[in-house]
């Protein structure tokens, strides 16, 4: 039991799929909700034209899903005033007001749930498994956040010591933040960020993905039903540019950024840059080169399962996914024969279809980076599987082939590769040292596996690896709010760790009165 308000808080307890009575009806209510299209728009929108830009799946192109209408420089400067004239009553409504609006979006967000499990799909290319536990990830985020509110920000911590005075710690929101969020998780990673801003009482300028603007705008369209009120909360839908207008605005106080290293650096240079307002605090989520250690202690069938599920799940398009799999040398044939024969076994295609184990990419640049991934493979690895993309899905979805290349060295990886590929390297006994220092060599430090039956190895790499989130004996995806909080550390981001019990304080400022009795 929660030790504050006496009562435990649950997770969201999504769908059970391996039911046929609730899987089978529910696939085809979603196949009726196919001709469905939707429109989203900045919530301040200006009285000229807003760029269009069109949605279209990523599986095939010739589905509309619908339009977003993108936001100007004109119509981003009214919404900031206005989510800072309102900012200052947000704040005074206190934690347990704010905790209540959120409670209720969640409770709407699960009402909703298959709108969001069939957007999930059409329009960021979703498998349905992925997109039940996308929604509940947005539902947990919004209530975990609340309860933060309600433990963080509802009353004065009382500051005990030798002063003989009356010292209060109260935590007030900052302003206006903006929240940049990924296509990868369009709806997790969009509601998780805006949720904790609001739940420390800033207002939010909420900008999605370019590619997934539509689930995001019908998320922001529950918060203001639930009672948000539309100048705390905006939606502000556009690519780069906007985003930067954003960032850049004398009015932001404050960026969370879930994406590239690269695109979270230049964010870091323009808030130092500026000279018109506050020092901007960035909360970033970035990338990994996530890695995976296997020991000849471990279980095969195990392995080959986590493996798959690690890199194969969501098309490797995770920030957590494992893109470098270590296979201790005296095992690494057989390991490699059945994680190869796993892959095989990966059905491509439609991510509407239940049998589809692996959907496409996200859009054509993604493809195009990949293929050319692969094509470098070709002539610098030892290939041990490339999968074929059914050719009538190639014609008009982005799908990448899931492959296995066997490389030399971690370090002939100079970049992050998001997508459905694996990378092995052999290490020799005795060497684990040199593993883990080719892993924390790489500067990223977000998710690490380990399969092995050892104890004293699975202390010594918790000692030694640099990364936010170590997985023994399992798969390293799909971290759980409140119980695995997650982020890394390095190149893989700022911290603090989304769905953990520091991340909410980081979006407040922090002020203490004294008062003399
Ligand atoms: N939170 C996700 C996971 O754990 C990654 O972004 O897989």
């Amino acid at each position: 039991p929660n030790a504050i308000f006496g009562e435990a808080r649950k997770n969201s307890a999504g769908v059970d799929l391996s039911d046929p009575l609730v899987r089978e009806p529910l696939l085809g209510r979603l196949r009726a909700m196919e001709s469905r299209t939707y429109e989203a728009a900045p919530t301040e929108r200006s009285r000229g034209e807003h760029p269009i830009r069109r949605i279209t799946s990523p599986h095939d192109d010739r589905i509309e899903v619908g339009i977003a209408h993108e936001a100007t420089e004109g119509a981003i400067d009214r919404a900031m005033t206005a989510a800072a004239q309102a900012q200052p009553a947000w704040d005074a409504l206190g934690g347990e007001a704010r905790a209540a609006l959120l409670d209720k979006a969640a409770d709407l967000f699960e009402d909703e749930r298959e709108t969001f499990f069939s957007l999930c799909i059409r329009e960021a290319g979703k498998t349905l498994p992925d997109a039940v536990l996308e929604v509940r990830e947005a539902v947990d985020f919004l209530r975990y956040y609340a309860s933060e509110a309600r433990r963080q920000f509802s009353r004065p911590m009382p500051l005990p010591g030798p002063t003989g005075e009356v010292n209060e710690l109260r935590l007030h929101g900052r302003g206006v933040w903006t929240c940049i969020s990924p296509w990868n998780f369009p709806l997790a990673i969009f509601t998780g960020p805006v949720a904790a801003a609001l739940a420390a009482g800033n207002a939010v300028m909420a900008k999605p993905a370019e590619q997934t603007p539509l689930i995001a705008g019908f998320a922001l369209e529950l918060m203001h039903k639930a009672g948000i009120p539309r100048a705390i909360v905006q939606l502000v839908p556009g690519d780069g540019k906007v985003g930067a207008a954003l960032t850049s605005h004398r009015l932001t106080a404050g960026v969370a950024f879930t994406g590239s290293t690269d695109t979270a650096r230049m964010i870091a240079r323009s808030l130092a840059d500026r000279t018109d307002g506050p020092i901007v605090p960035l909360v970033a989520e970035t990338g990994g080169q996530n890695a995976m250690i296997v020991d000849s202690s471990a279980l095969p069938e195990q392995v080959t399962r986590d493996v798959v599920a690690s890199s194969f799940q969501s098309a490797g398009q995770r920030c957590s996914a494992l893109r470098v799999l270590f296979v201790q040398d005296d095992v690494a044939d057989d390991m490699i024969r059945m994680i190869a024969g796993a892959i095989q076994a990966l059905a491509i295609g439609d991510p509407g279809k239940i049998t589809t184990d692996v959907g496409p990419v996200i859009d054509a640049p993604a493809r195009q980076a990949l293929r050319r991934h692969l094509d470098w493979l070709d002539l610098h690895a030892r290939k041990i599987i490339r999968a074929e993309v059914p050719v009538d899905l190639a014609e008009h979805g982005f799908f990448v082939p899931p492959a296995m290349y066997e490389i030399e060295s971690l370090a002939q990886l100079t970049q992050e590769n998001f997508g459905p590929v694996l990378h092995v390297v052999r290490w020799k006994s005795g060497q684990l040292d040199k593993v883990i220092e080719q892993i924390n060599s790489t500067g990223y430090g977000l998710t690490l596996g380990l399969q092995s039956r050892i104890d004293t190895v699975a202390h010594y790499i918790e000692q030694h690896a640099r990364v936010g989130n170590l997985y023994v004996n399992r798969n390293q995806i799909g971290a759980v709010v409140e119980s695995q909080p997650f982020g890394g550390e390095g190149l893989s981001g700022t911290g603090p760790k989304a769905g953990g019990p520091h991340y909410v304080a980081r979006f407040a400022t922090e002020r203490v009165t004294c008062i003399d009795t």
